[in-house]
């Protein structure tokens, strides 16, 4: 009798799984039904929806001023802007998200800053298939005046040093230095060495901003110096031509060596 009722309870019970699953299969076809019927709208309609699912209780996808105190994650508009300059073909930037989003580490962060300010994003266990969707989705979203912005303060910032110096640490003194050394080499031969070169800087940059010895005051003066030369770093690294390569090797030397205006 026992045995029974364990049978007829456990066979209820895939049932009703077995339900929930049609009934959540047929609401999408019905949502499905009511949008343009092109395979492309409808991934991009999974992708808001697995996005609002899975993300958006950290991140937003604009910066809203009112939640500011709330943030638990910079906005994706941010996210959007570091991935696309390091990773410009939307097969690279989906890449790159699945990548992320299965194993967050700090060789692969893209955004120190955010790590420093938030905290490392924990792994989110949701599937190659839908954070592909929300990649996708990410990746064509308009952010209409939200895009941009920051690249233009990022670059600009330069020449607006406020506050106190930081203290740099000696080995970051001399990770710097090393950095101007490699920026002087003048003989770099095809558009993969400045690409390389673009990268090694990063990876320096990056580093340098995680060293938890650098706190408050200190660690925004790094932060605004290494702002300062972001977006010339991302262009180094996704470089086309040996032109452009060349182009930002010169900028990023004339910056990097004068980062005594805001670090000692
Ligand atoms: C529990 C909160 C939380 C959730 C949920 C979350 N994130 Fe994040 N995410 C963060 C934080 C915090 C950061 C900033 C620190 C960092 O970069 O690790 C971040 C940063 C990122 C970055 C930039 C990483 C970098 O290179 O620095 C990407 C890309 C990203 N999130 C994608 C996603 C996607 C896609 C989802 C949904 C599948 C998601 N996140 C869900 C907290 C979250």
């Amino acid at each position: 009798m026992k045995k029974i009722a364990l049978v007829w309870l456990m066979s209820s019970f895939l049932l009703s799984c077995q339900n929930n699953h049609k009934v959540s299969e047929s609401t999408q076809k019905s949502v499905s039904k009511n949008t343009p019927n092109l395979i492309d709208s409808n991934r991009q309609n999974d992708g808001a929806a697995l996005l609002k699912q899975y993300c958006a209780a950290c991140h937003m996808l604009t910066p809203d001023p009112a939640k500011r105190d709330k943030m638990a994650a910079p906005p994706f508009v941010r996210v959007v802007e570091h991935y696309k300059a390091r990773y410009p073909s939307e097969k690279q930037f989906v890449a790159a998200i699945v990548k992320w989003v299965n194993h967050p580490t700090d060789d692969a962060v893209q955004m120190p800053g955010a790590v420093r300010h938030f905290g490392l994003m924990p792994s989110m266990p949701v599937g190659d298939e839908n954070i592909k969707k929300i990649a996708t989705y990410l990746y064509r979203y308009d952010f209409g005046n939200f895009g941009g912005g920051h690249r233009g303060r990022m670059q600009n910032m330069h020449n607006r040093q406020t506050g106190q110096k930081a203290e740099l640490q000696k080995a970051d003194v001399i990770k710097i230095k090393q950095s101007i050394q490699w920026l002087q080499n003048t003989s770099l031969a095809s558009v993969t060495d400045y690409q390389n070169l673009g990268k090694k800087l990063f990876n320096t940059a990056k580093g340098i901003l995680l060293n938890p010895a650098y706190k408050s005051q200190d660690l925004s003066q790094v932060q605004q110096f290494f702002h300062s030369i972001e977006a010339d770093m991302h262009n180094l690294m996704s470089v086309k031509t040996k032109k452009d390569g060349e182009k930002y090797r010169r900028q990023l030397l004339t910056k990097m060596a004068d980062y005594k205006q805001f670090l000692k």
